[in-house]
């Protein structure tokens, strides 16, 4: 069994998606604050953006369907959760085996040096440190706009999509890739796919079941009857 997250599994945590009505990319311009030429031309604004999602991220608690993904790994030997998600709540709902595919919002690390160090004060300071070593402003530990997803990360994903015989697919727009690419690699392999979403996505035509509705709730539901056809 392997698991796509996006930002829809934490909306119901109060964590904003990035598209939709209320998505963050309604109100902001990603290429002023998710890109690395952002990050050159005004760090401050960069990191101030990043310093209010983490204060956000930080009161809001994992909600049922982070909580039904943690069940599924400590039941099923091969299970593989893999997340656009940057927020940490996966890992907070219990789940160890996490493929990030968009880096964590709790690290830092050195443009320059690509050194990486956790980092979890909330709030942060004002100005982002330096690089003890080569005193560069650190940046967020995360993927922006332009940037290659970490070469093992999206190894490990390829693998495991090629492998699946179950894939679900849950609350993600489906439209960045190369996360988007992923279910349909499973597909081609042979996986039975599973979308959970509010709404239809350019993904859905690839889906042999579909559960609409929030997923806090159709999650279990469908975890529930998993196990009963076991
Ligand atoms: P999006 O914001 O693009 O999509 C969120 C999806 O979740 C939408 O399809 C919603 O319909 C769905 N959704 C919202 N609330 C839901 C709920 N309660 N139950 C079920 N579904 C729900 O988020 P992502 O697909 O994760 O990248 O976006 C992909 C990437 O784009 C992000 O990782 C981020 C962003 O730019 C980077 O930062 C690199």
């Amino acid at each position: 069994m392997v698991v796509l997250t996006g930002a829809g599994i934490s909306a119901e945590s109060g964590v904003p998606t990035f598209r939709g009505p209320d998505g963050l990319w309604g109100r902001y311009r990603p290429e002023e604050l998710a890109t690395p030429e952002a990050f050159a031309r005004n760090p401050l604004r960069v990191w101030e953006w990043y310093a209010w999602r983490r204060e956000l991220i930080a009161r809001a608690e994992p909600n049922p369907a982070h909580q039904t993904l943690a069940e599924m790994e400590a039941a099923l030997p091969g299970f593989l959760l893999i997340t656009q998600n940057v927020d940490g709540l996966h890992q907070r709902a219990g789940n160890r085996r996490v493929v990030e595919l968009h880096g964590n919002l709790w690290r830092v690390r050195c443009p320059r040096e690509r050194q990486v160090w956790e980092d979890h004060r909330v709030p942060l300071p004002e100005l982002p440190p330096r690089c003890p070593t080569c005193g560069a402003f650190l940046r967020p530990d995360v993927v922006w706009f332009g940037e290659p997803l970490p070469p093992e990360e999206w190894q490990h994903a390829m693998e495991a999509a090629r492998e699946a015989e179950i894939f679900l697919v849950i609350g993600t727009s489906g439209i960045v890739e190369p996360a988007a690419s992923l279910p349909r690699l499973a597909r081609v392999h042979g996986a039975y796919l599973v979308e959970f979403n509010l709404e239809d996505t350019p993904l859905t035509p690839l889906m042999d079941e579909i559960w609409r509705g929030p997923v806090s709730e159709t999650l279990p539901r469908w975890w529930a009857r998993f196990q009963r056809g076991k």
